[in-house]
């Protein structure tokens, strides 16, 4: 479903170019469950940025379930990012004004869908991240672990094909990030695909295959070792 081929993006600091990624190689399927992992600066973030096309390569080809990202319009773009991608990041970016419901509709609203529609199917994604009862709350009411489930909710409401997390316990306690992880978990066996940056191994022990990335290139990429059964989750 992601292809990256030969991907480069530099940026110009005055004189100096910054290699935020020199040349990836990368393939995802349906229903992975990747971590992306690496040290601060090796640019897992701009690679997050490519993957949800929040963001265009200097050079290489990206294809996103079979379309080349390069031959689509800002507006089919702007589609792509609606439809088919869900971000997480570290800060939640909810919006402070808003109740958790009307947050998680909102990326409904370019749909055209009723109303109606826009809140049961963001109740529906409220209910799978166990916040069905925290409707109406805004999210400064919300501890840090319920706000990033809310994020999460607001990522999936559209059922994008791909979910994209980025230092998305970064935030958070580690029990917190325990049960965000075991959330992720769970969308991971109900078929969804997840790409998850961290720099904590615990963390990524949660994904089934760890991708490397060290100064804009991939250095290592293997299946994760089956986890214990989580007894304490
Ligand atoms: N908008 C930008 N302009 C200039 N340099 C950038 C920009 N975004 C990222 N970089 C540089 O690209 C490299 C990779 O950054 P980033 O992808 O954020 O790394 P990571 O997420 O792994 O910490 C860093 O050297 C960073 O300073
Ligand atoms: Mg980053």
């Amino acid at each position: 479903m992601i292809e990256l081929s030969a991907i480069h993006k530099h940026y110009r600091m005055g004189e100096q170019e910054v290699r935020a990624l020199d040349g990836v190689d990368l393939v995802i399927g349906r229903n992975e469950y990747v971590a992306l992992v690496g040290p601060s600066g090796s640019g897992k973030s701009t690679l997050m940025n490519l993957l949800g096309c929040l963001d265009t390569p200097t050079s290489g080809r990206y294809l996103l379930n079979g379309r080349d990202t390069a031959q689509l319009t800002e507006d089919e773009l702007a589609r792509v990012r609606n439809r088919e991608v869900g971000f997480v990041f570290q800060s939640f970016h909810l919006l402070p004004r808003m109740s958790v419901l009307d947050n998680v509709m909102q990326p409904l609203v370019y749909r055209g869908l009723p109303r109606a529609e826009r809140r049961r199917r963001a109740i529906e994604a409220l209910e799978r991240v166990g916040l069905g009862n925290r409707l109406d709350h805004r999210p400064n009411q919300l501890s840090g672990g319920q706000r990033q489930r809310v994020a999460v909710a607001r990522a999936l409401v559209g059922e994008p094909s791909l979910l994209l997390a980025d230092e998305p316990t970064g935030n958070l306690d580690s029990r917190t990030s325990a049960e965000i992880m075991a959330l992720f978990d769970a969308l991971h066996a109900q078929g969804q695909t997840l790409v998850v940056v961290t720099h904590e191994p615990d963390i990524a022990a949660h994904c089934r295959r760890t991708v490397r990335v060290m100064d804009g290139r991939i250095v290592g990429d293997h299946p994760n070792p089956p986890r214990a059964a989580a007894g304490a989750a």
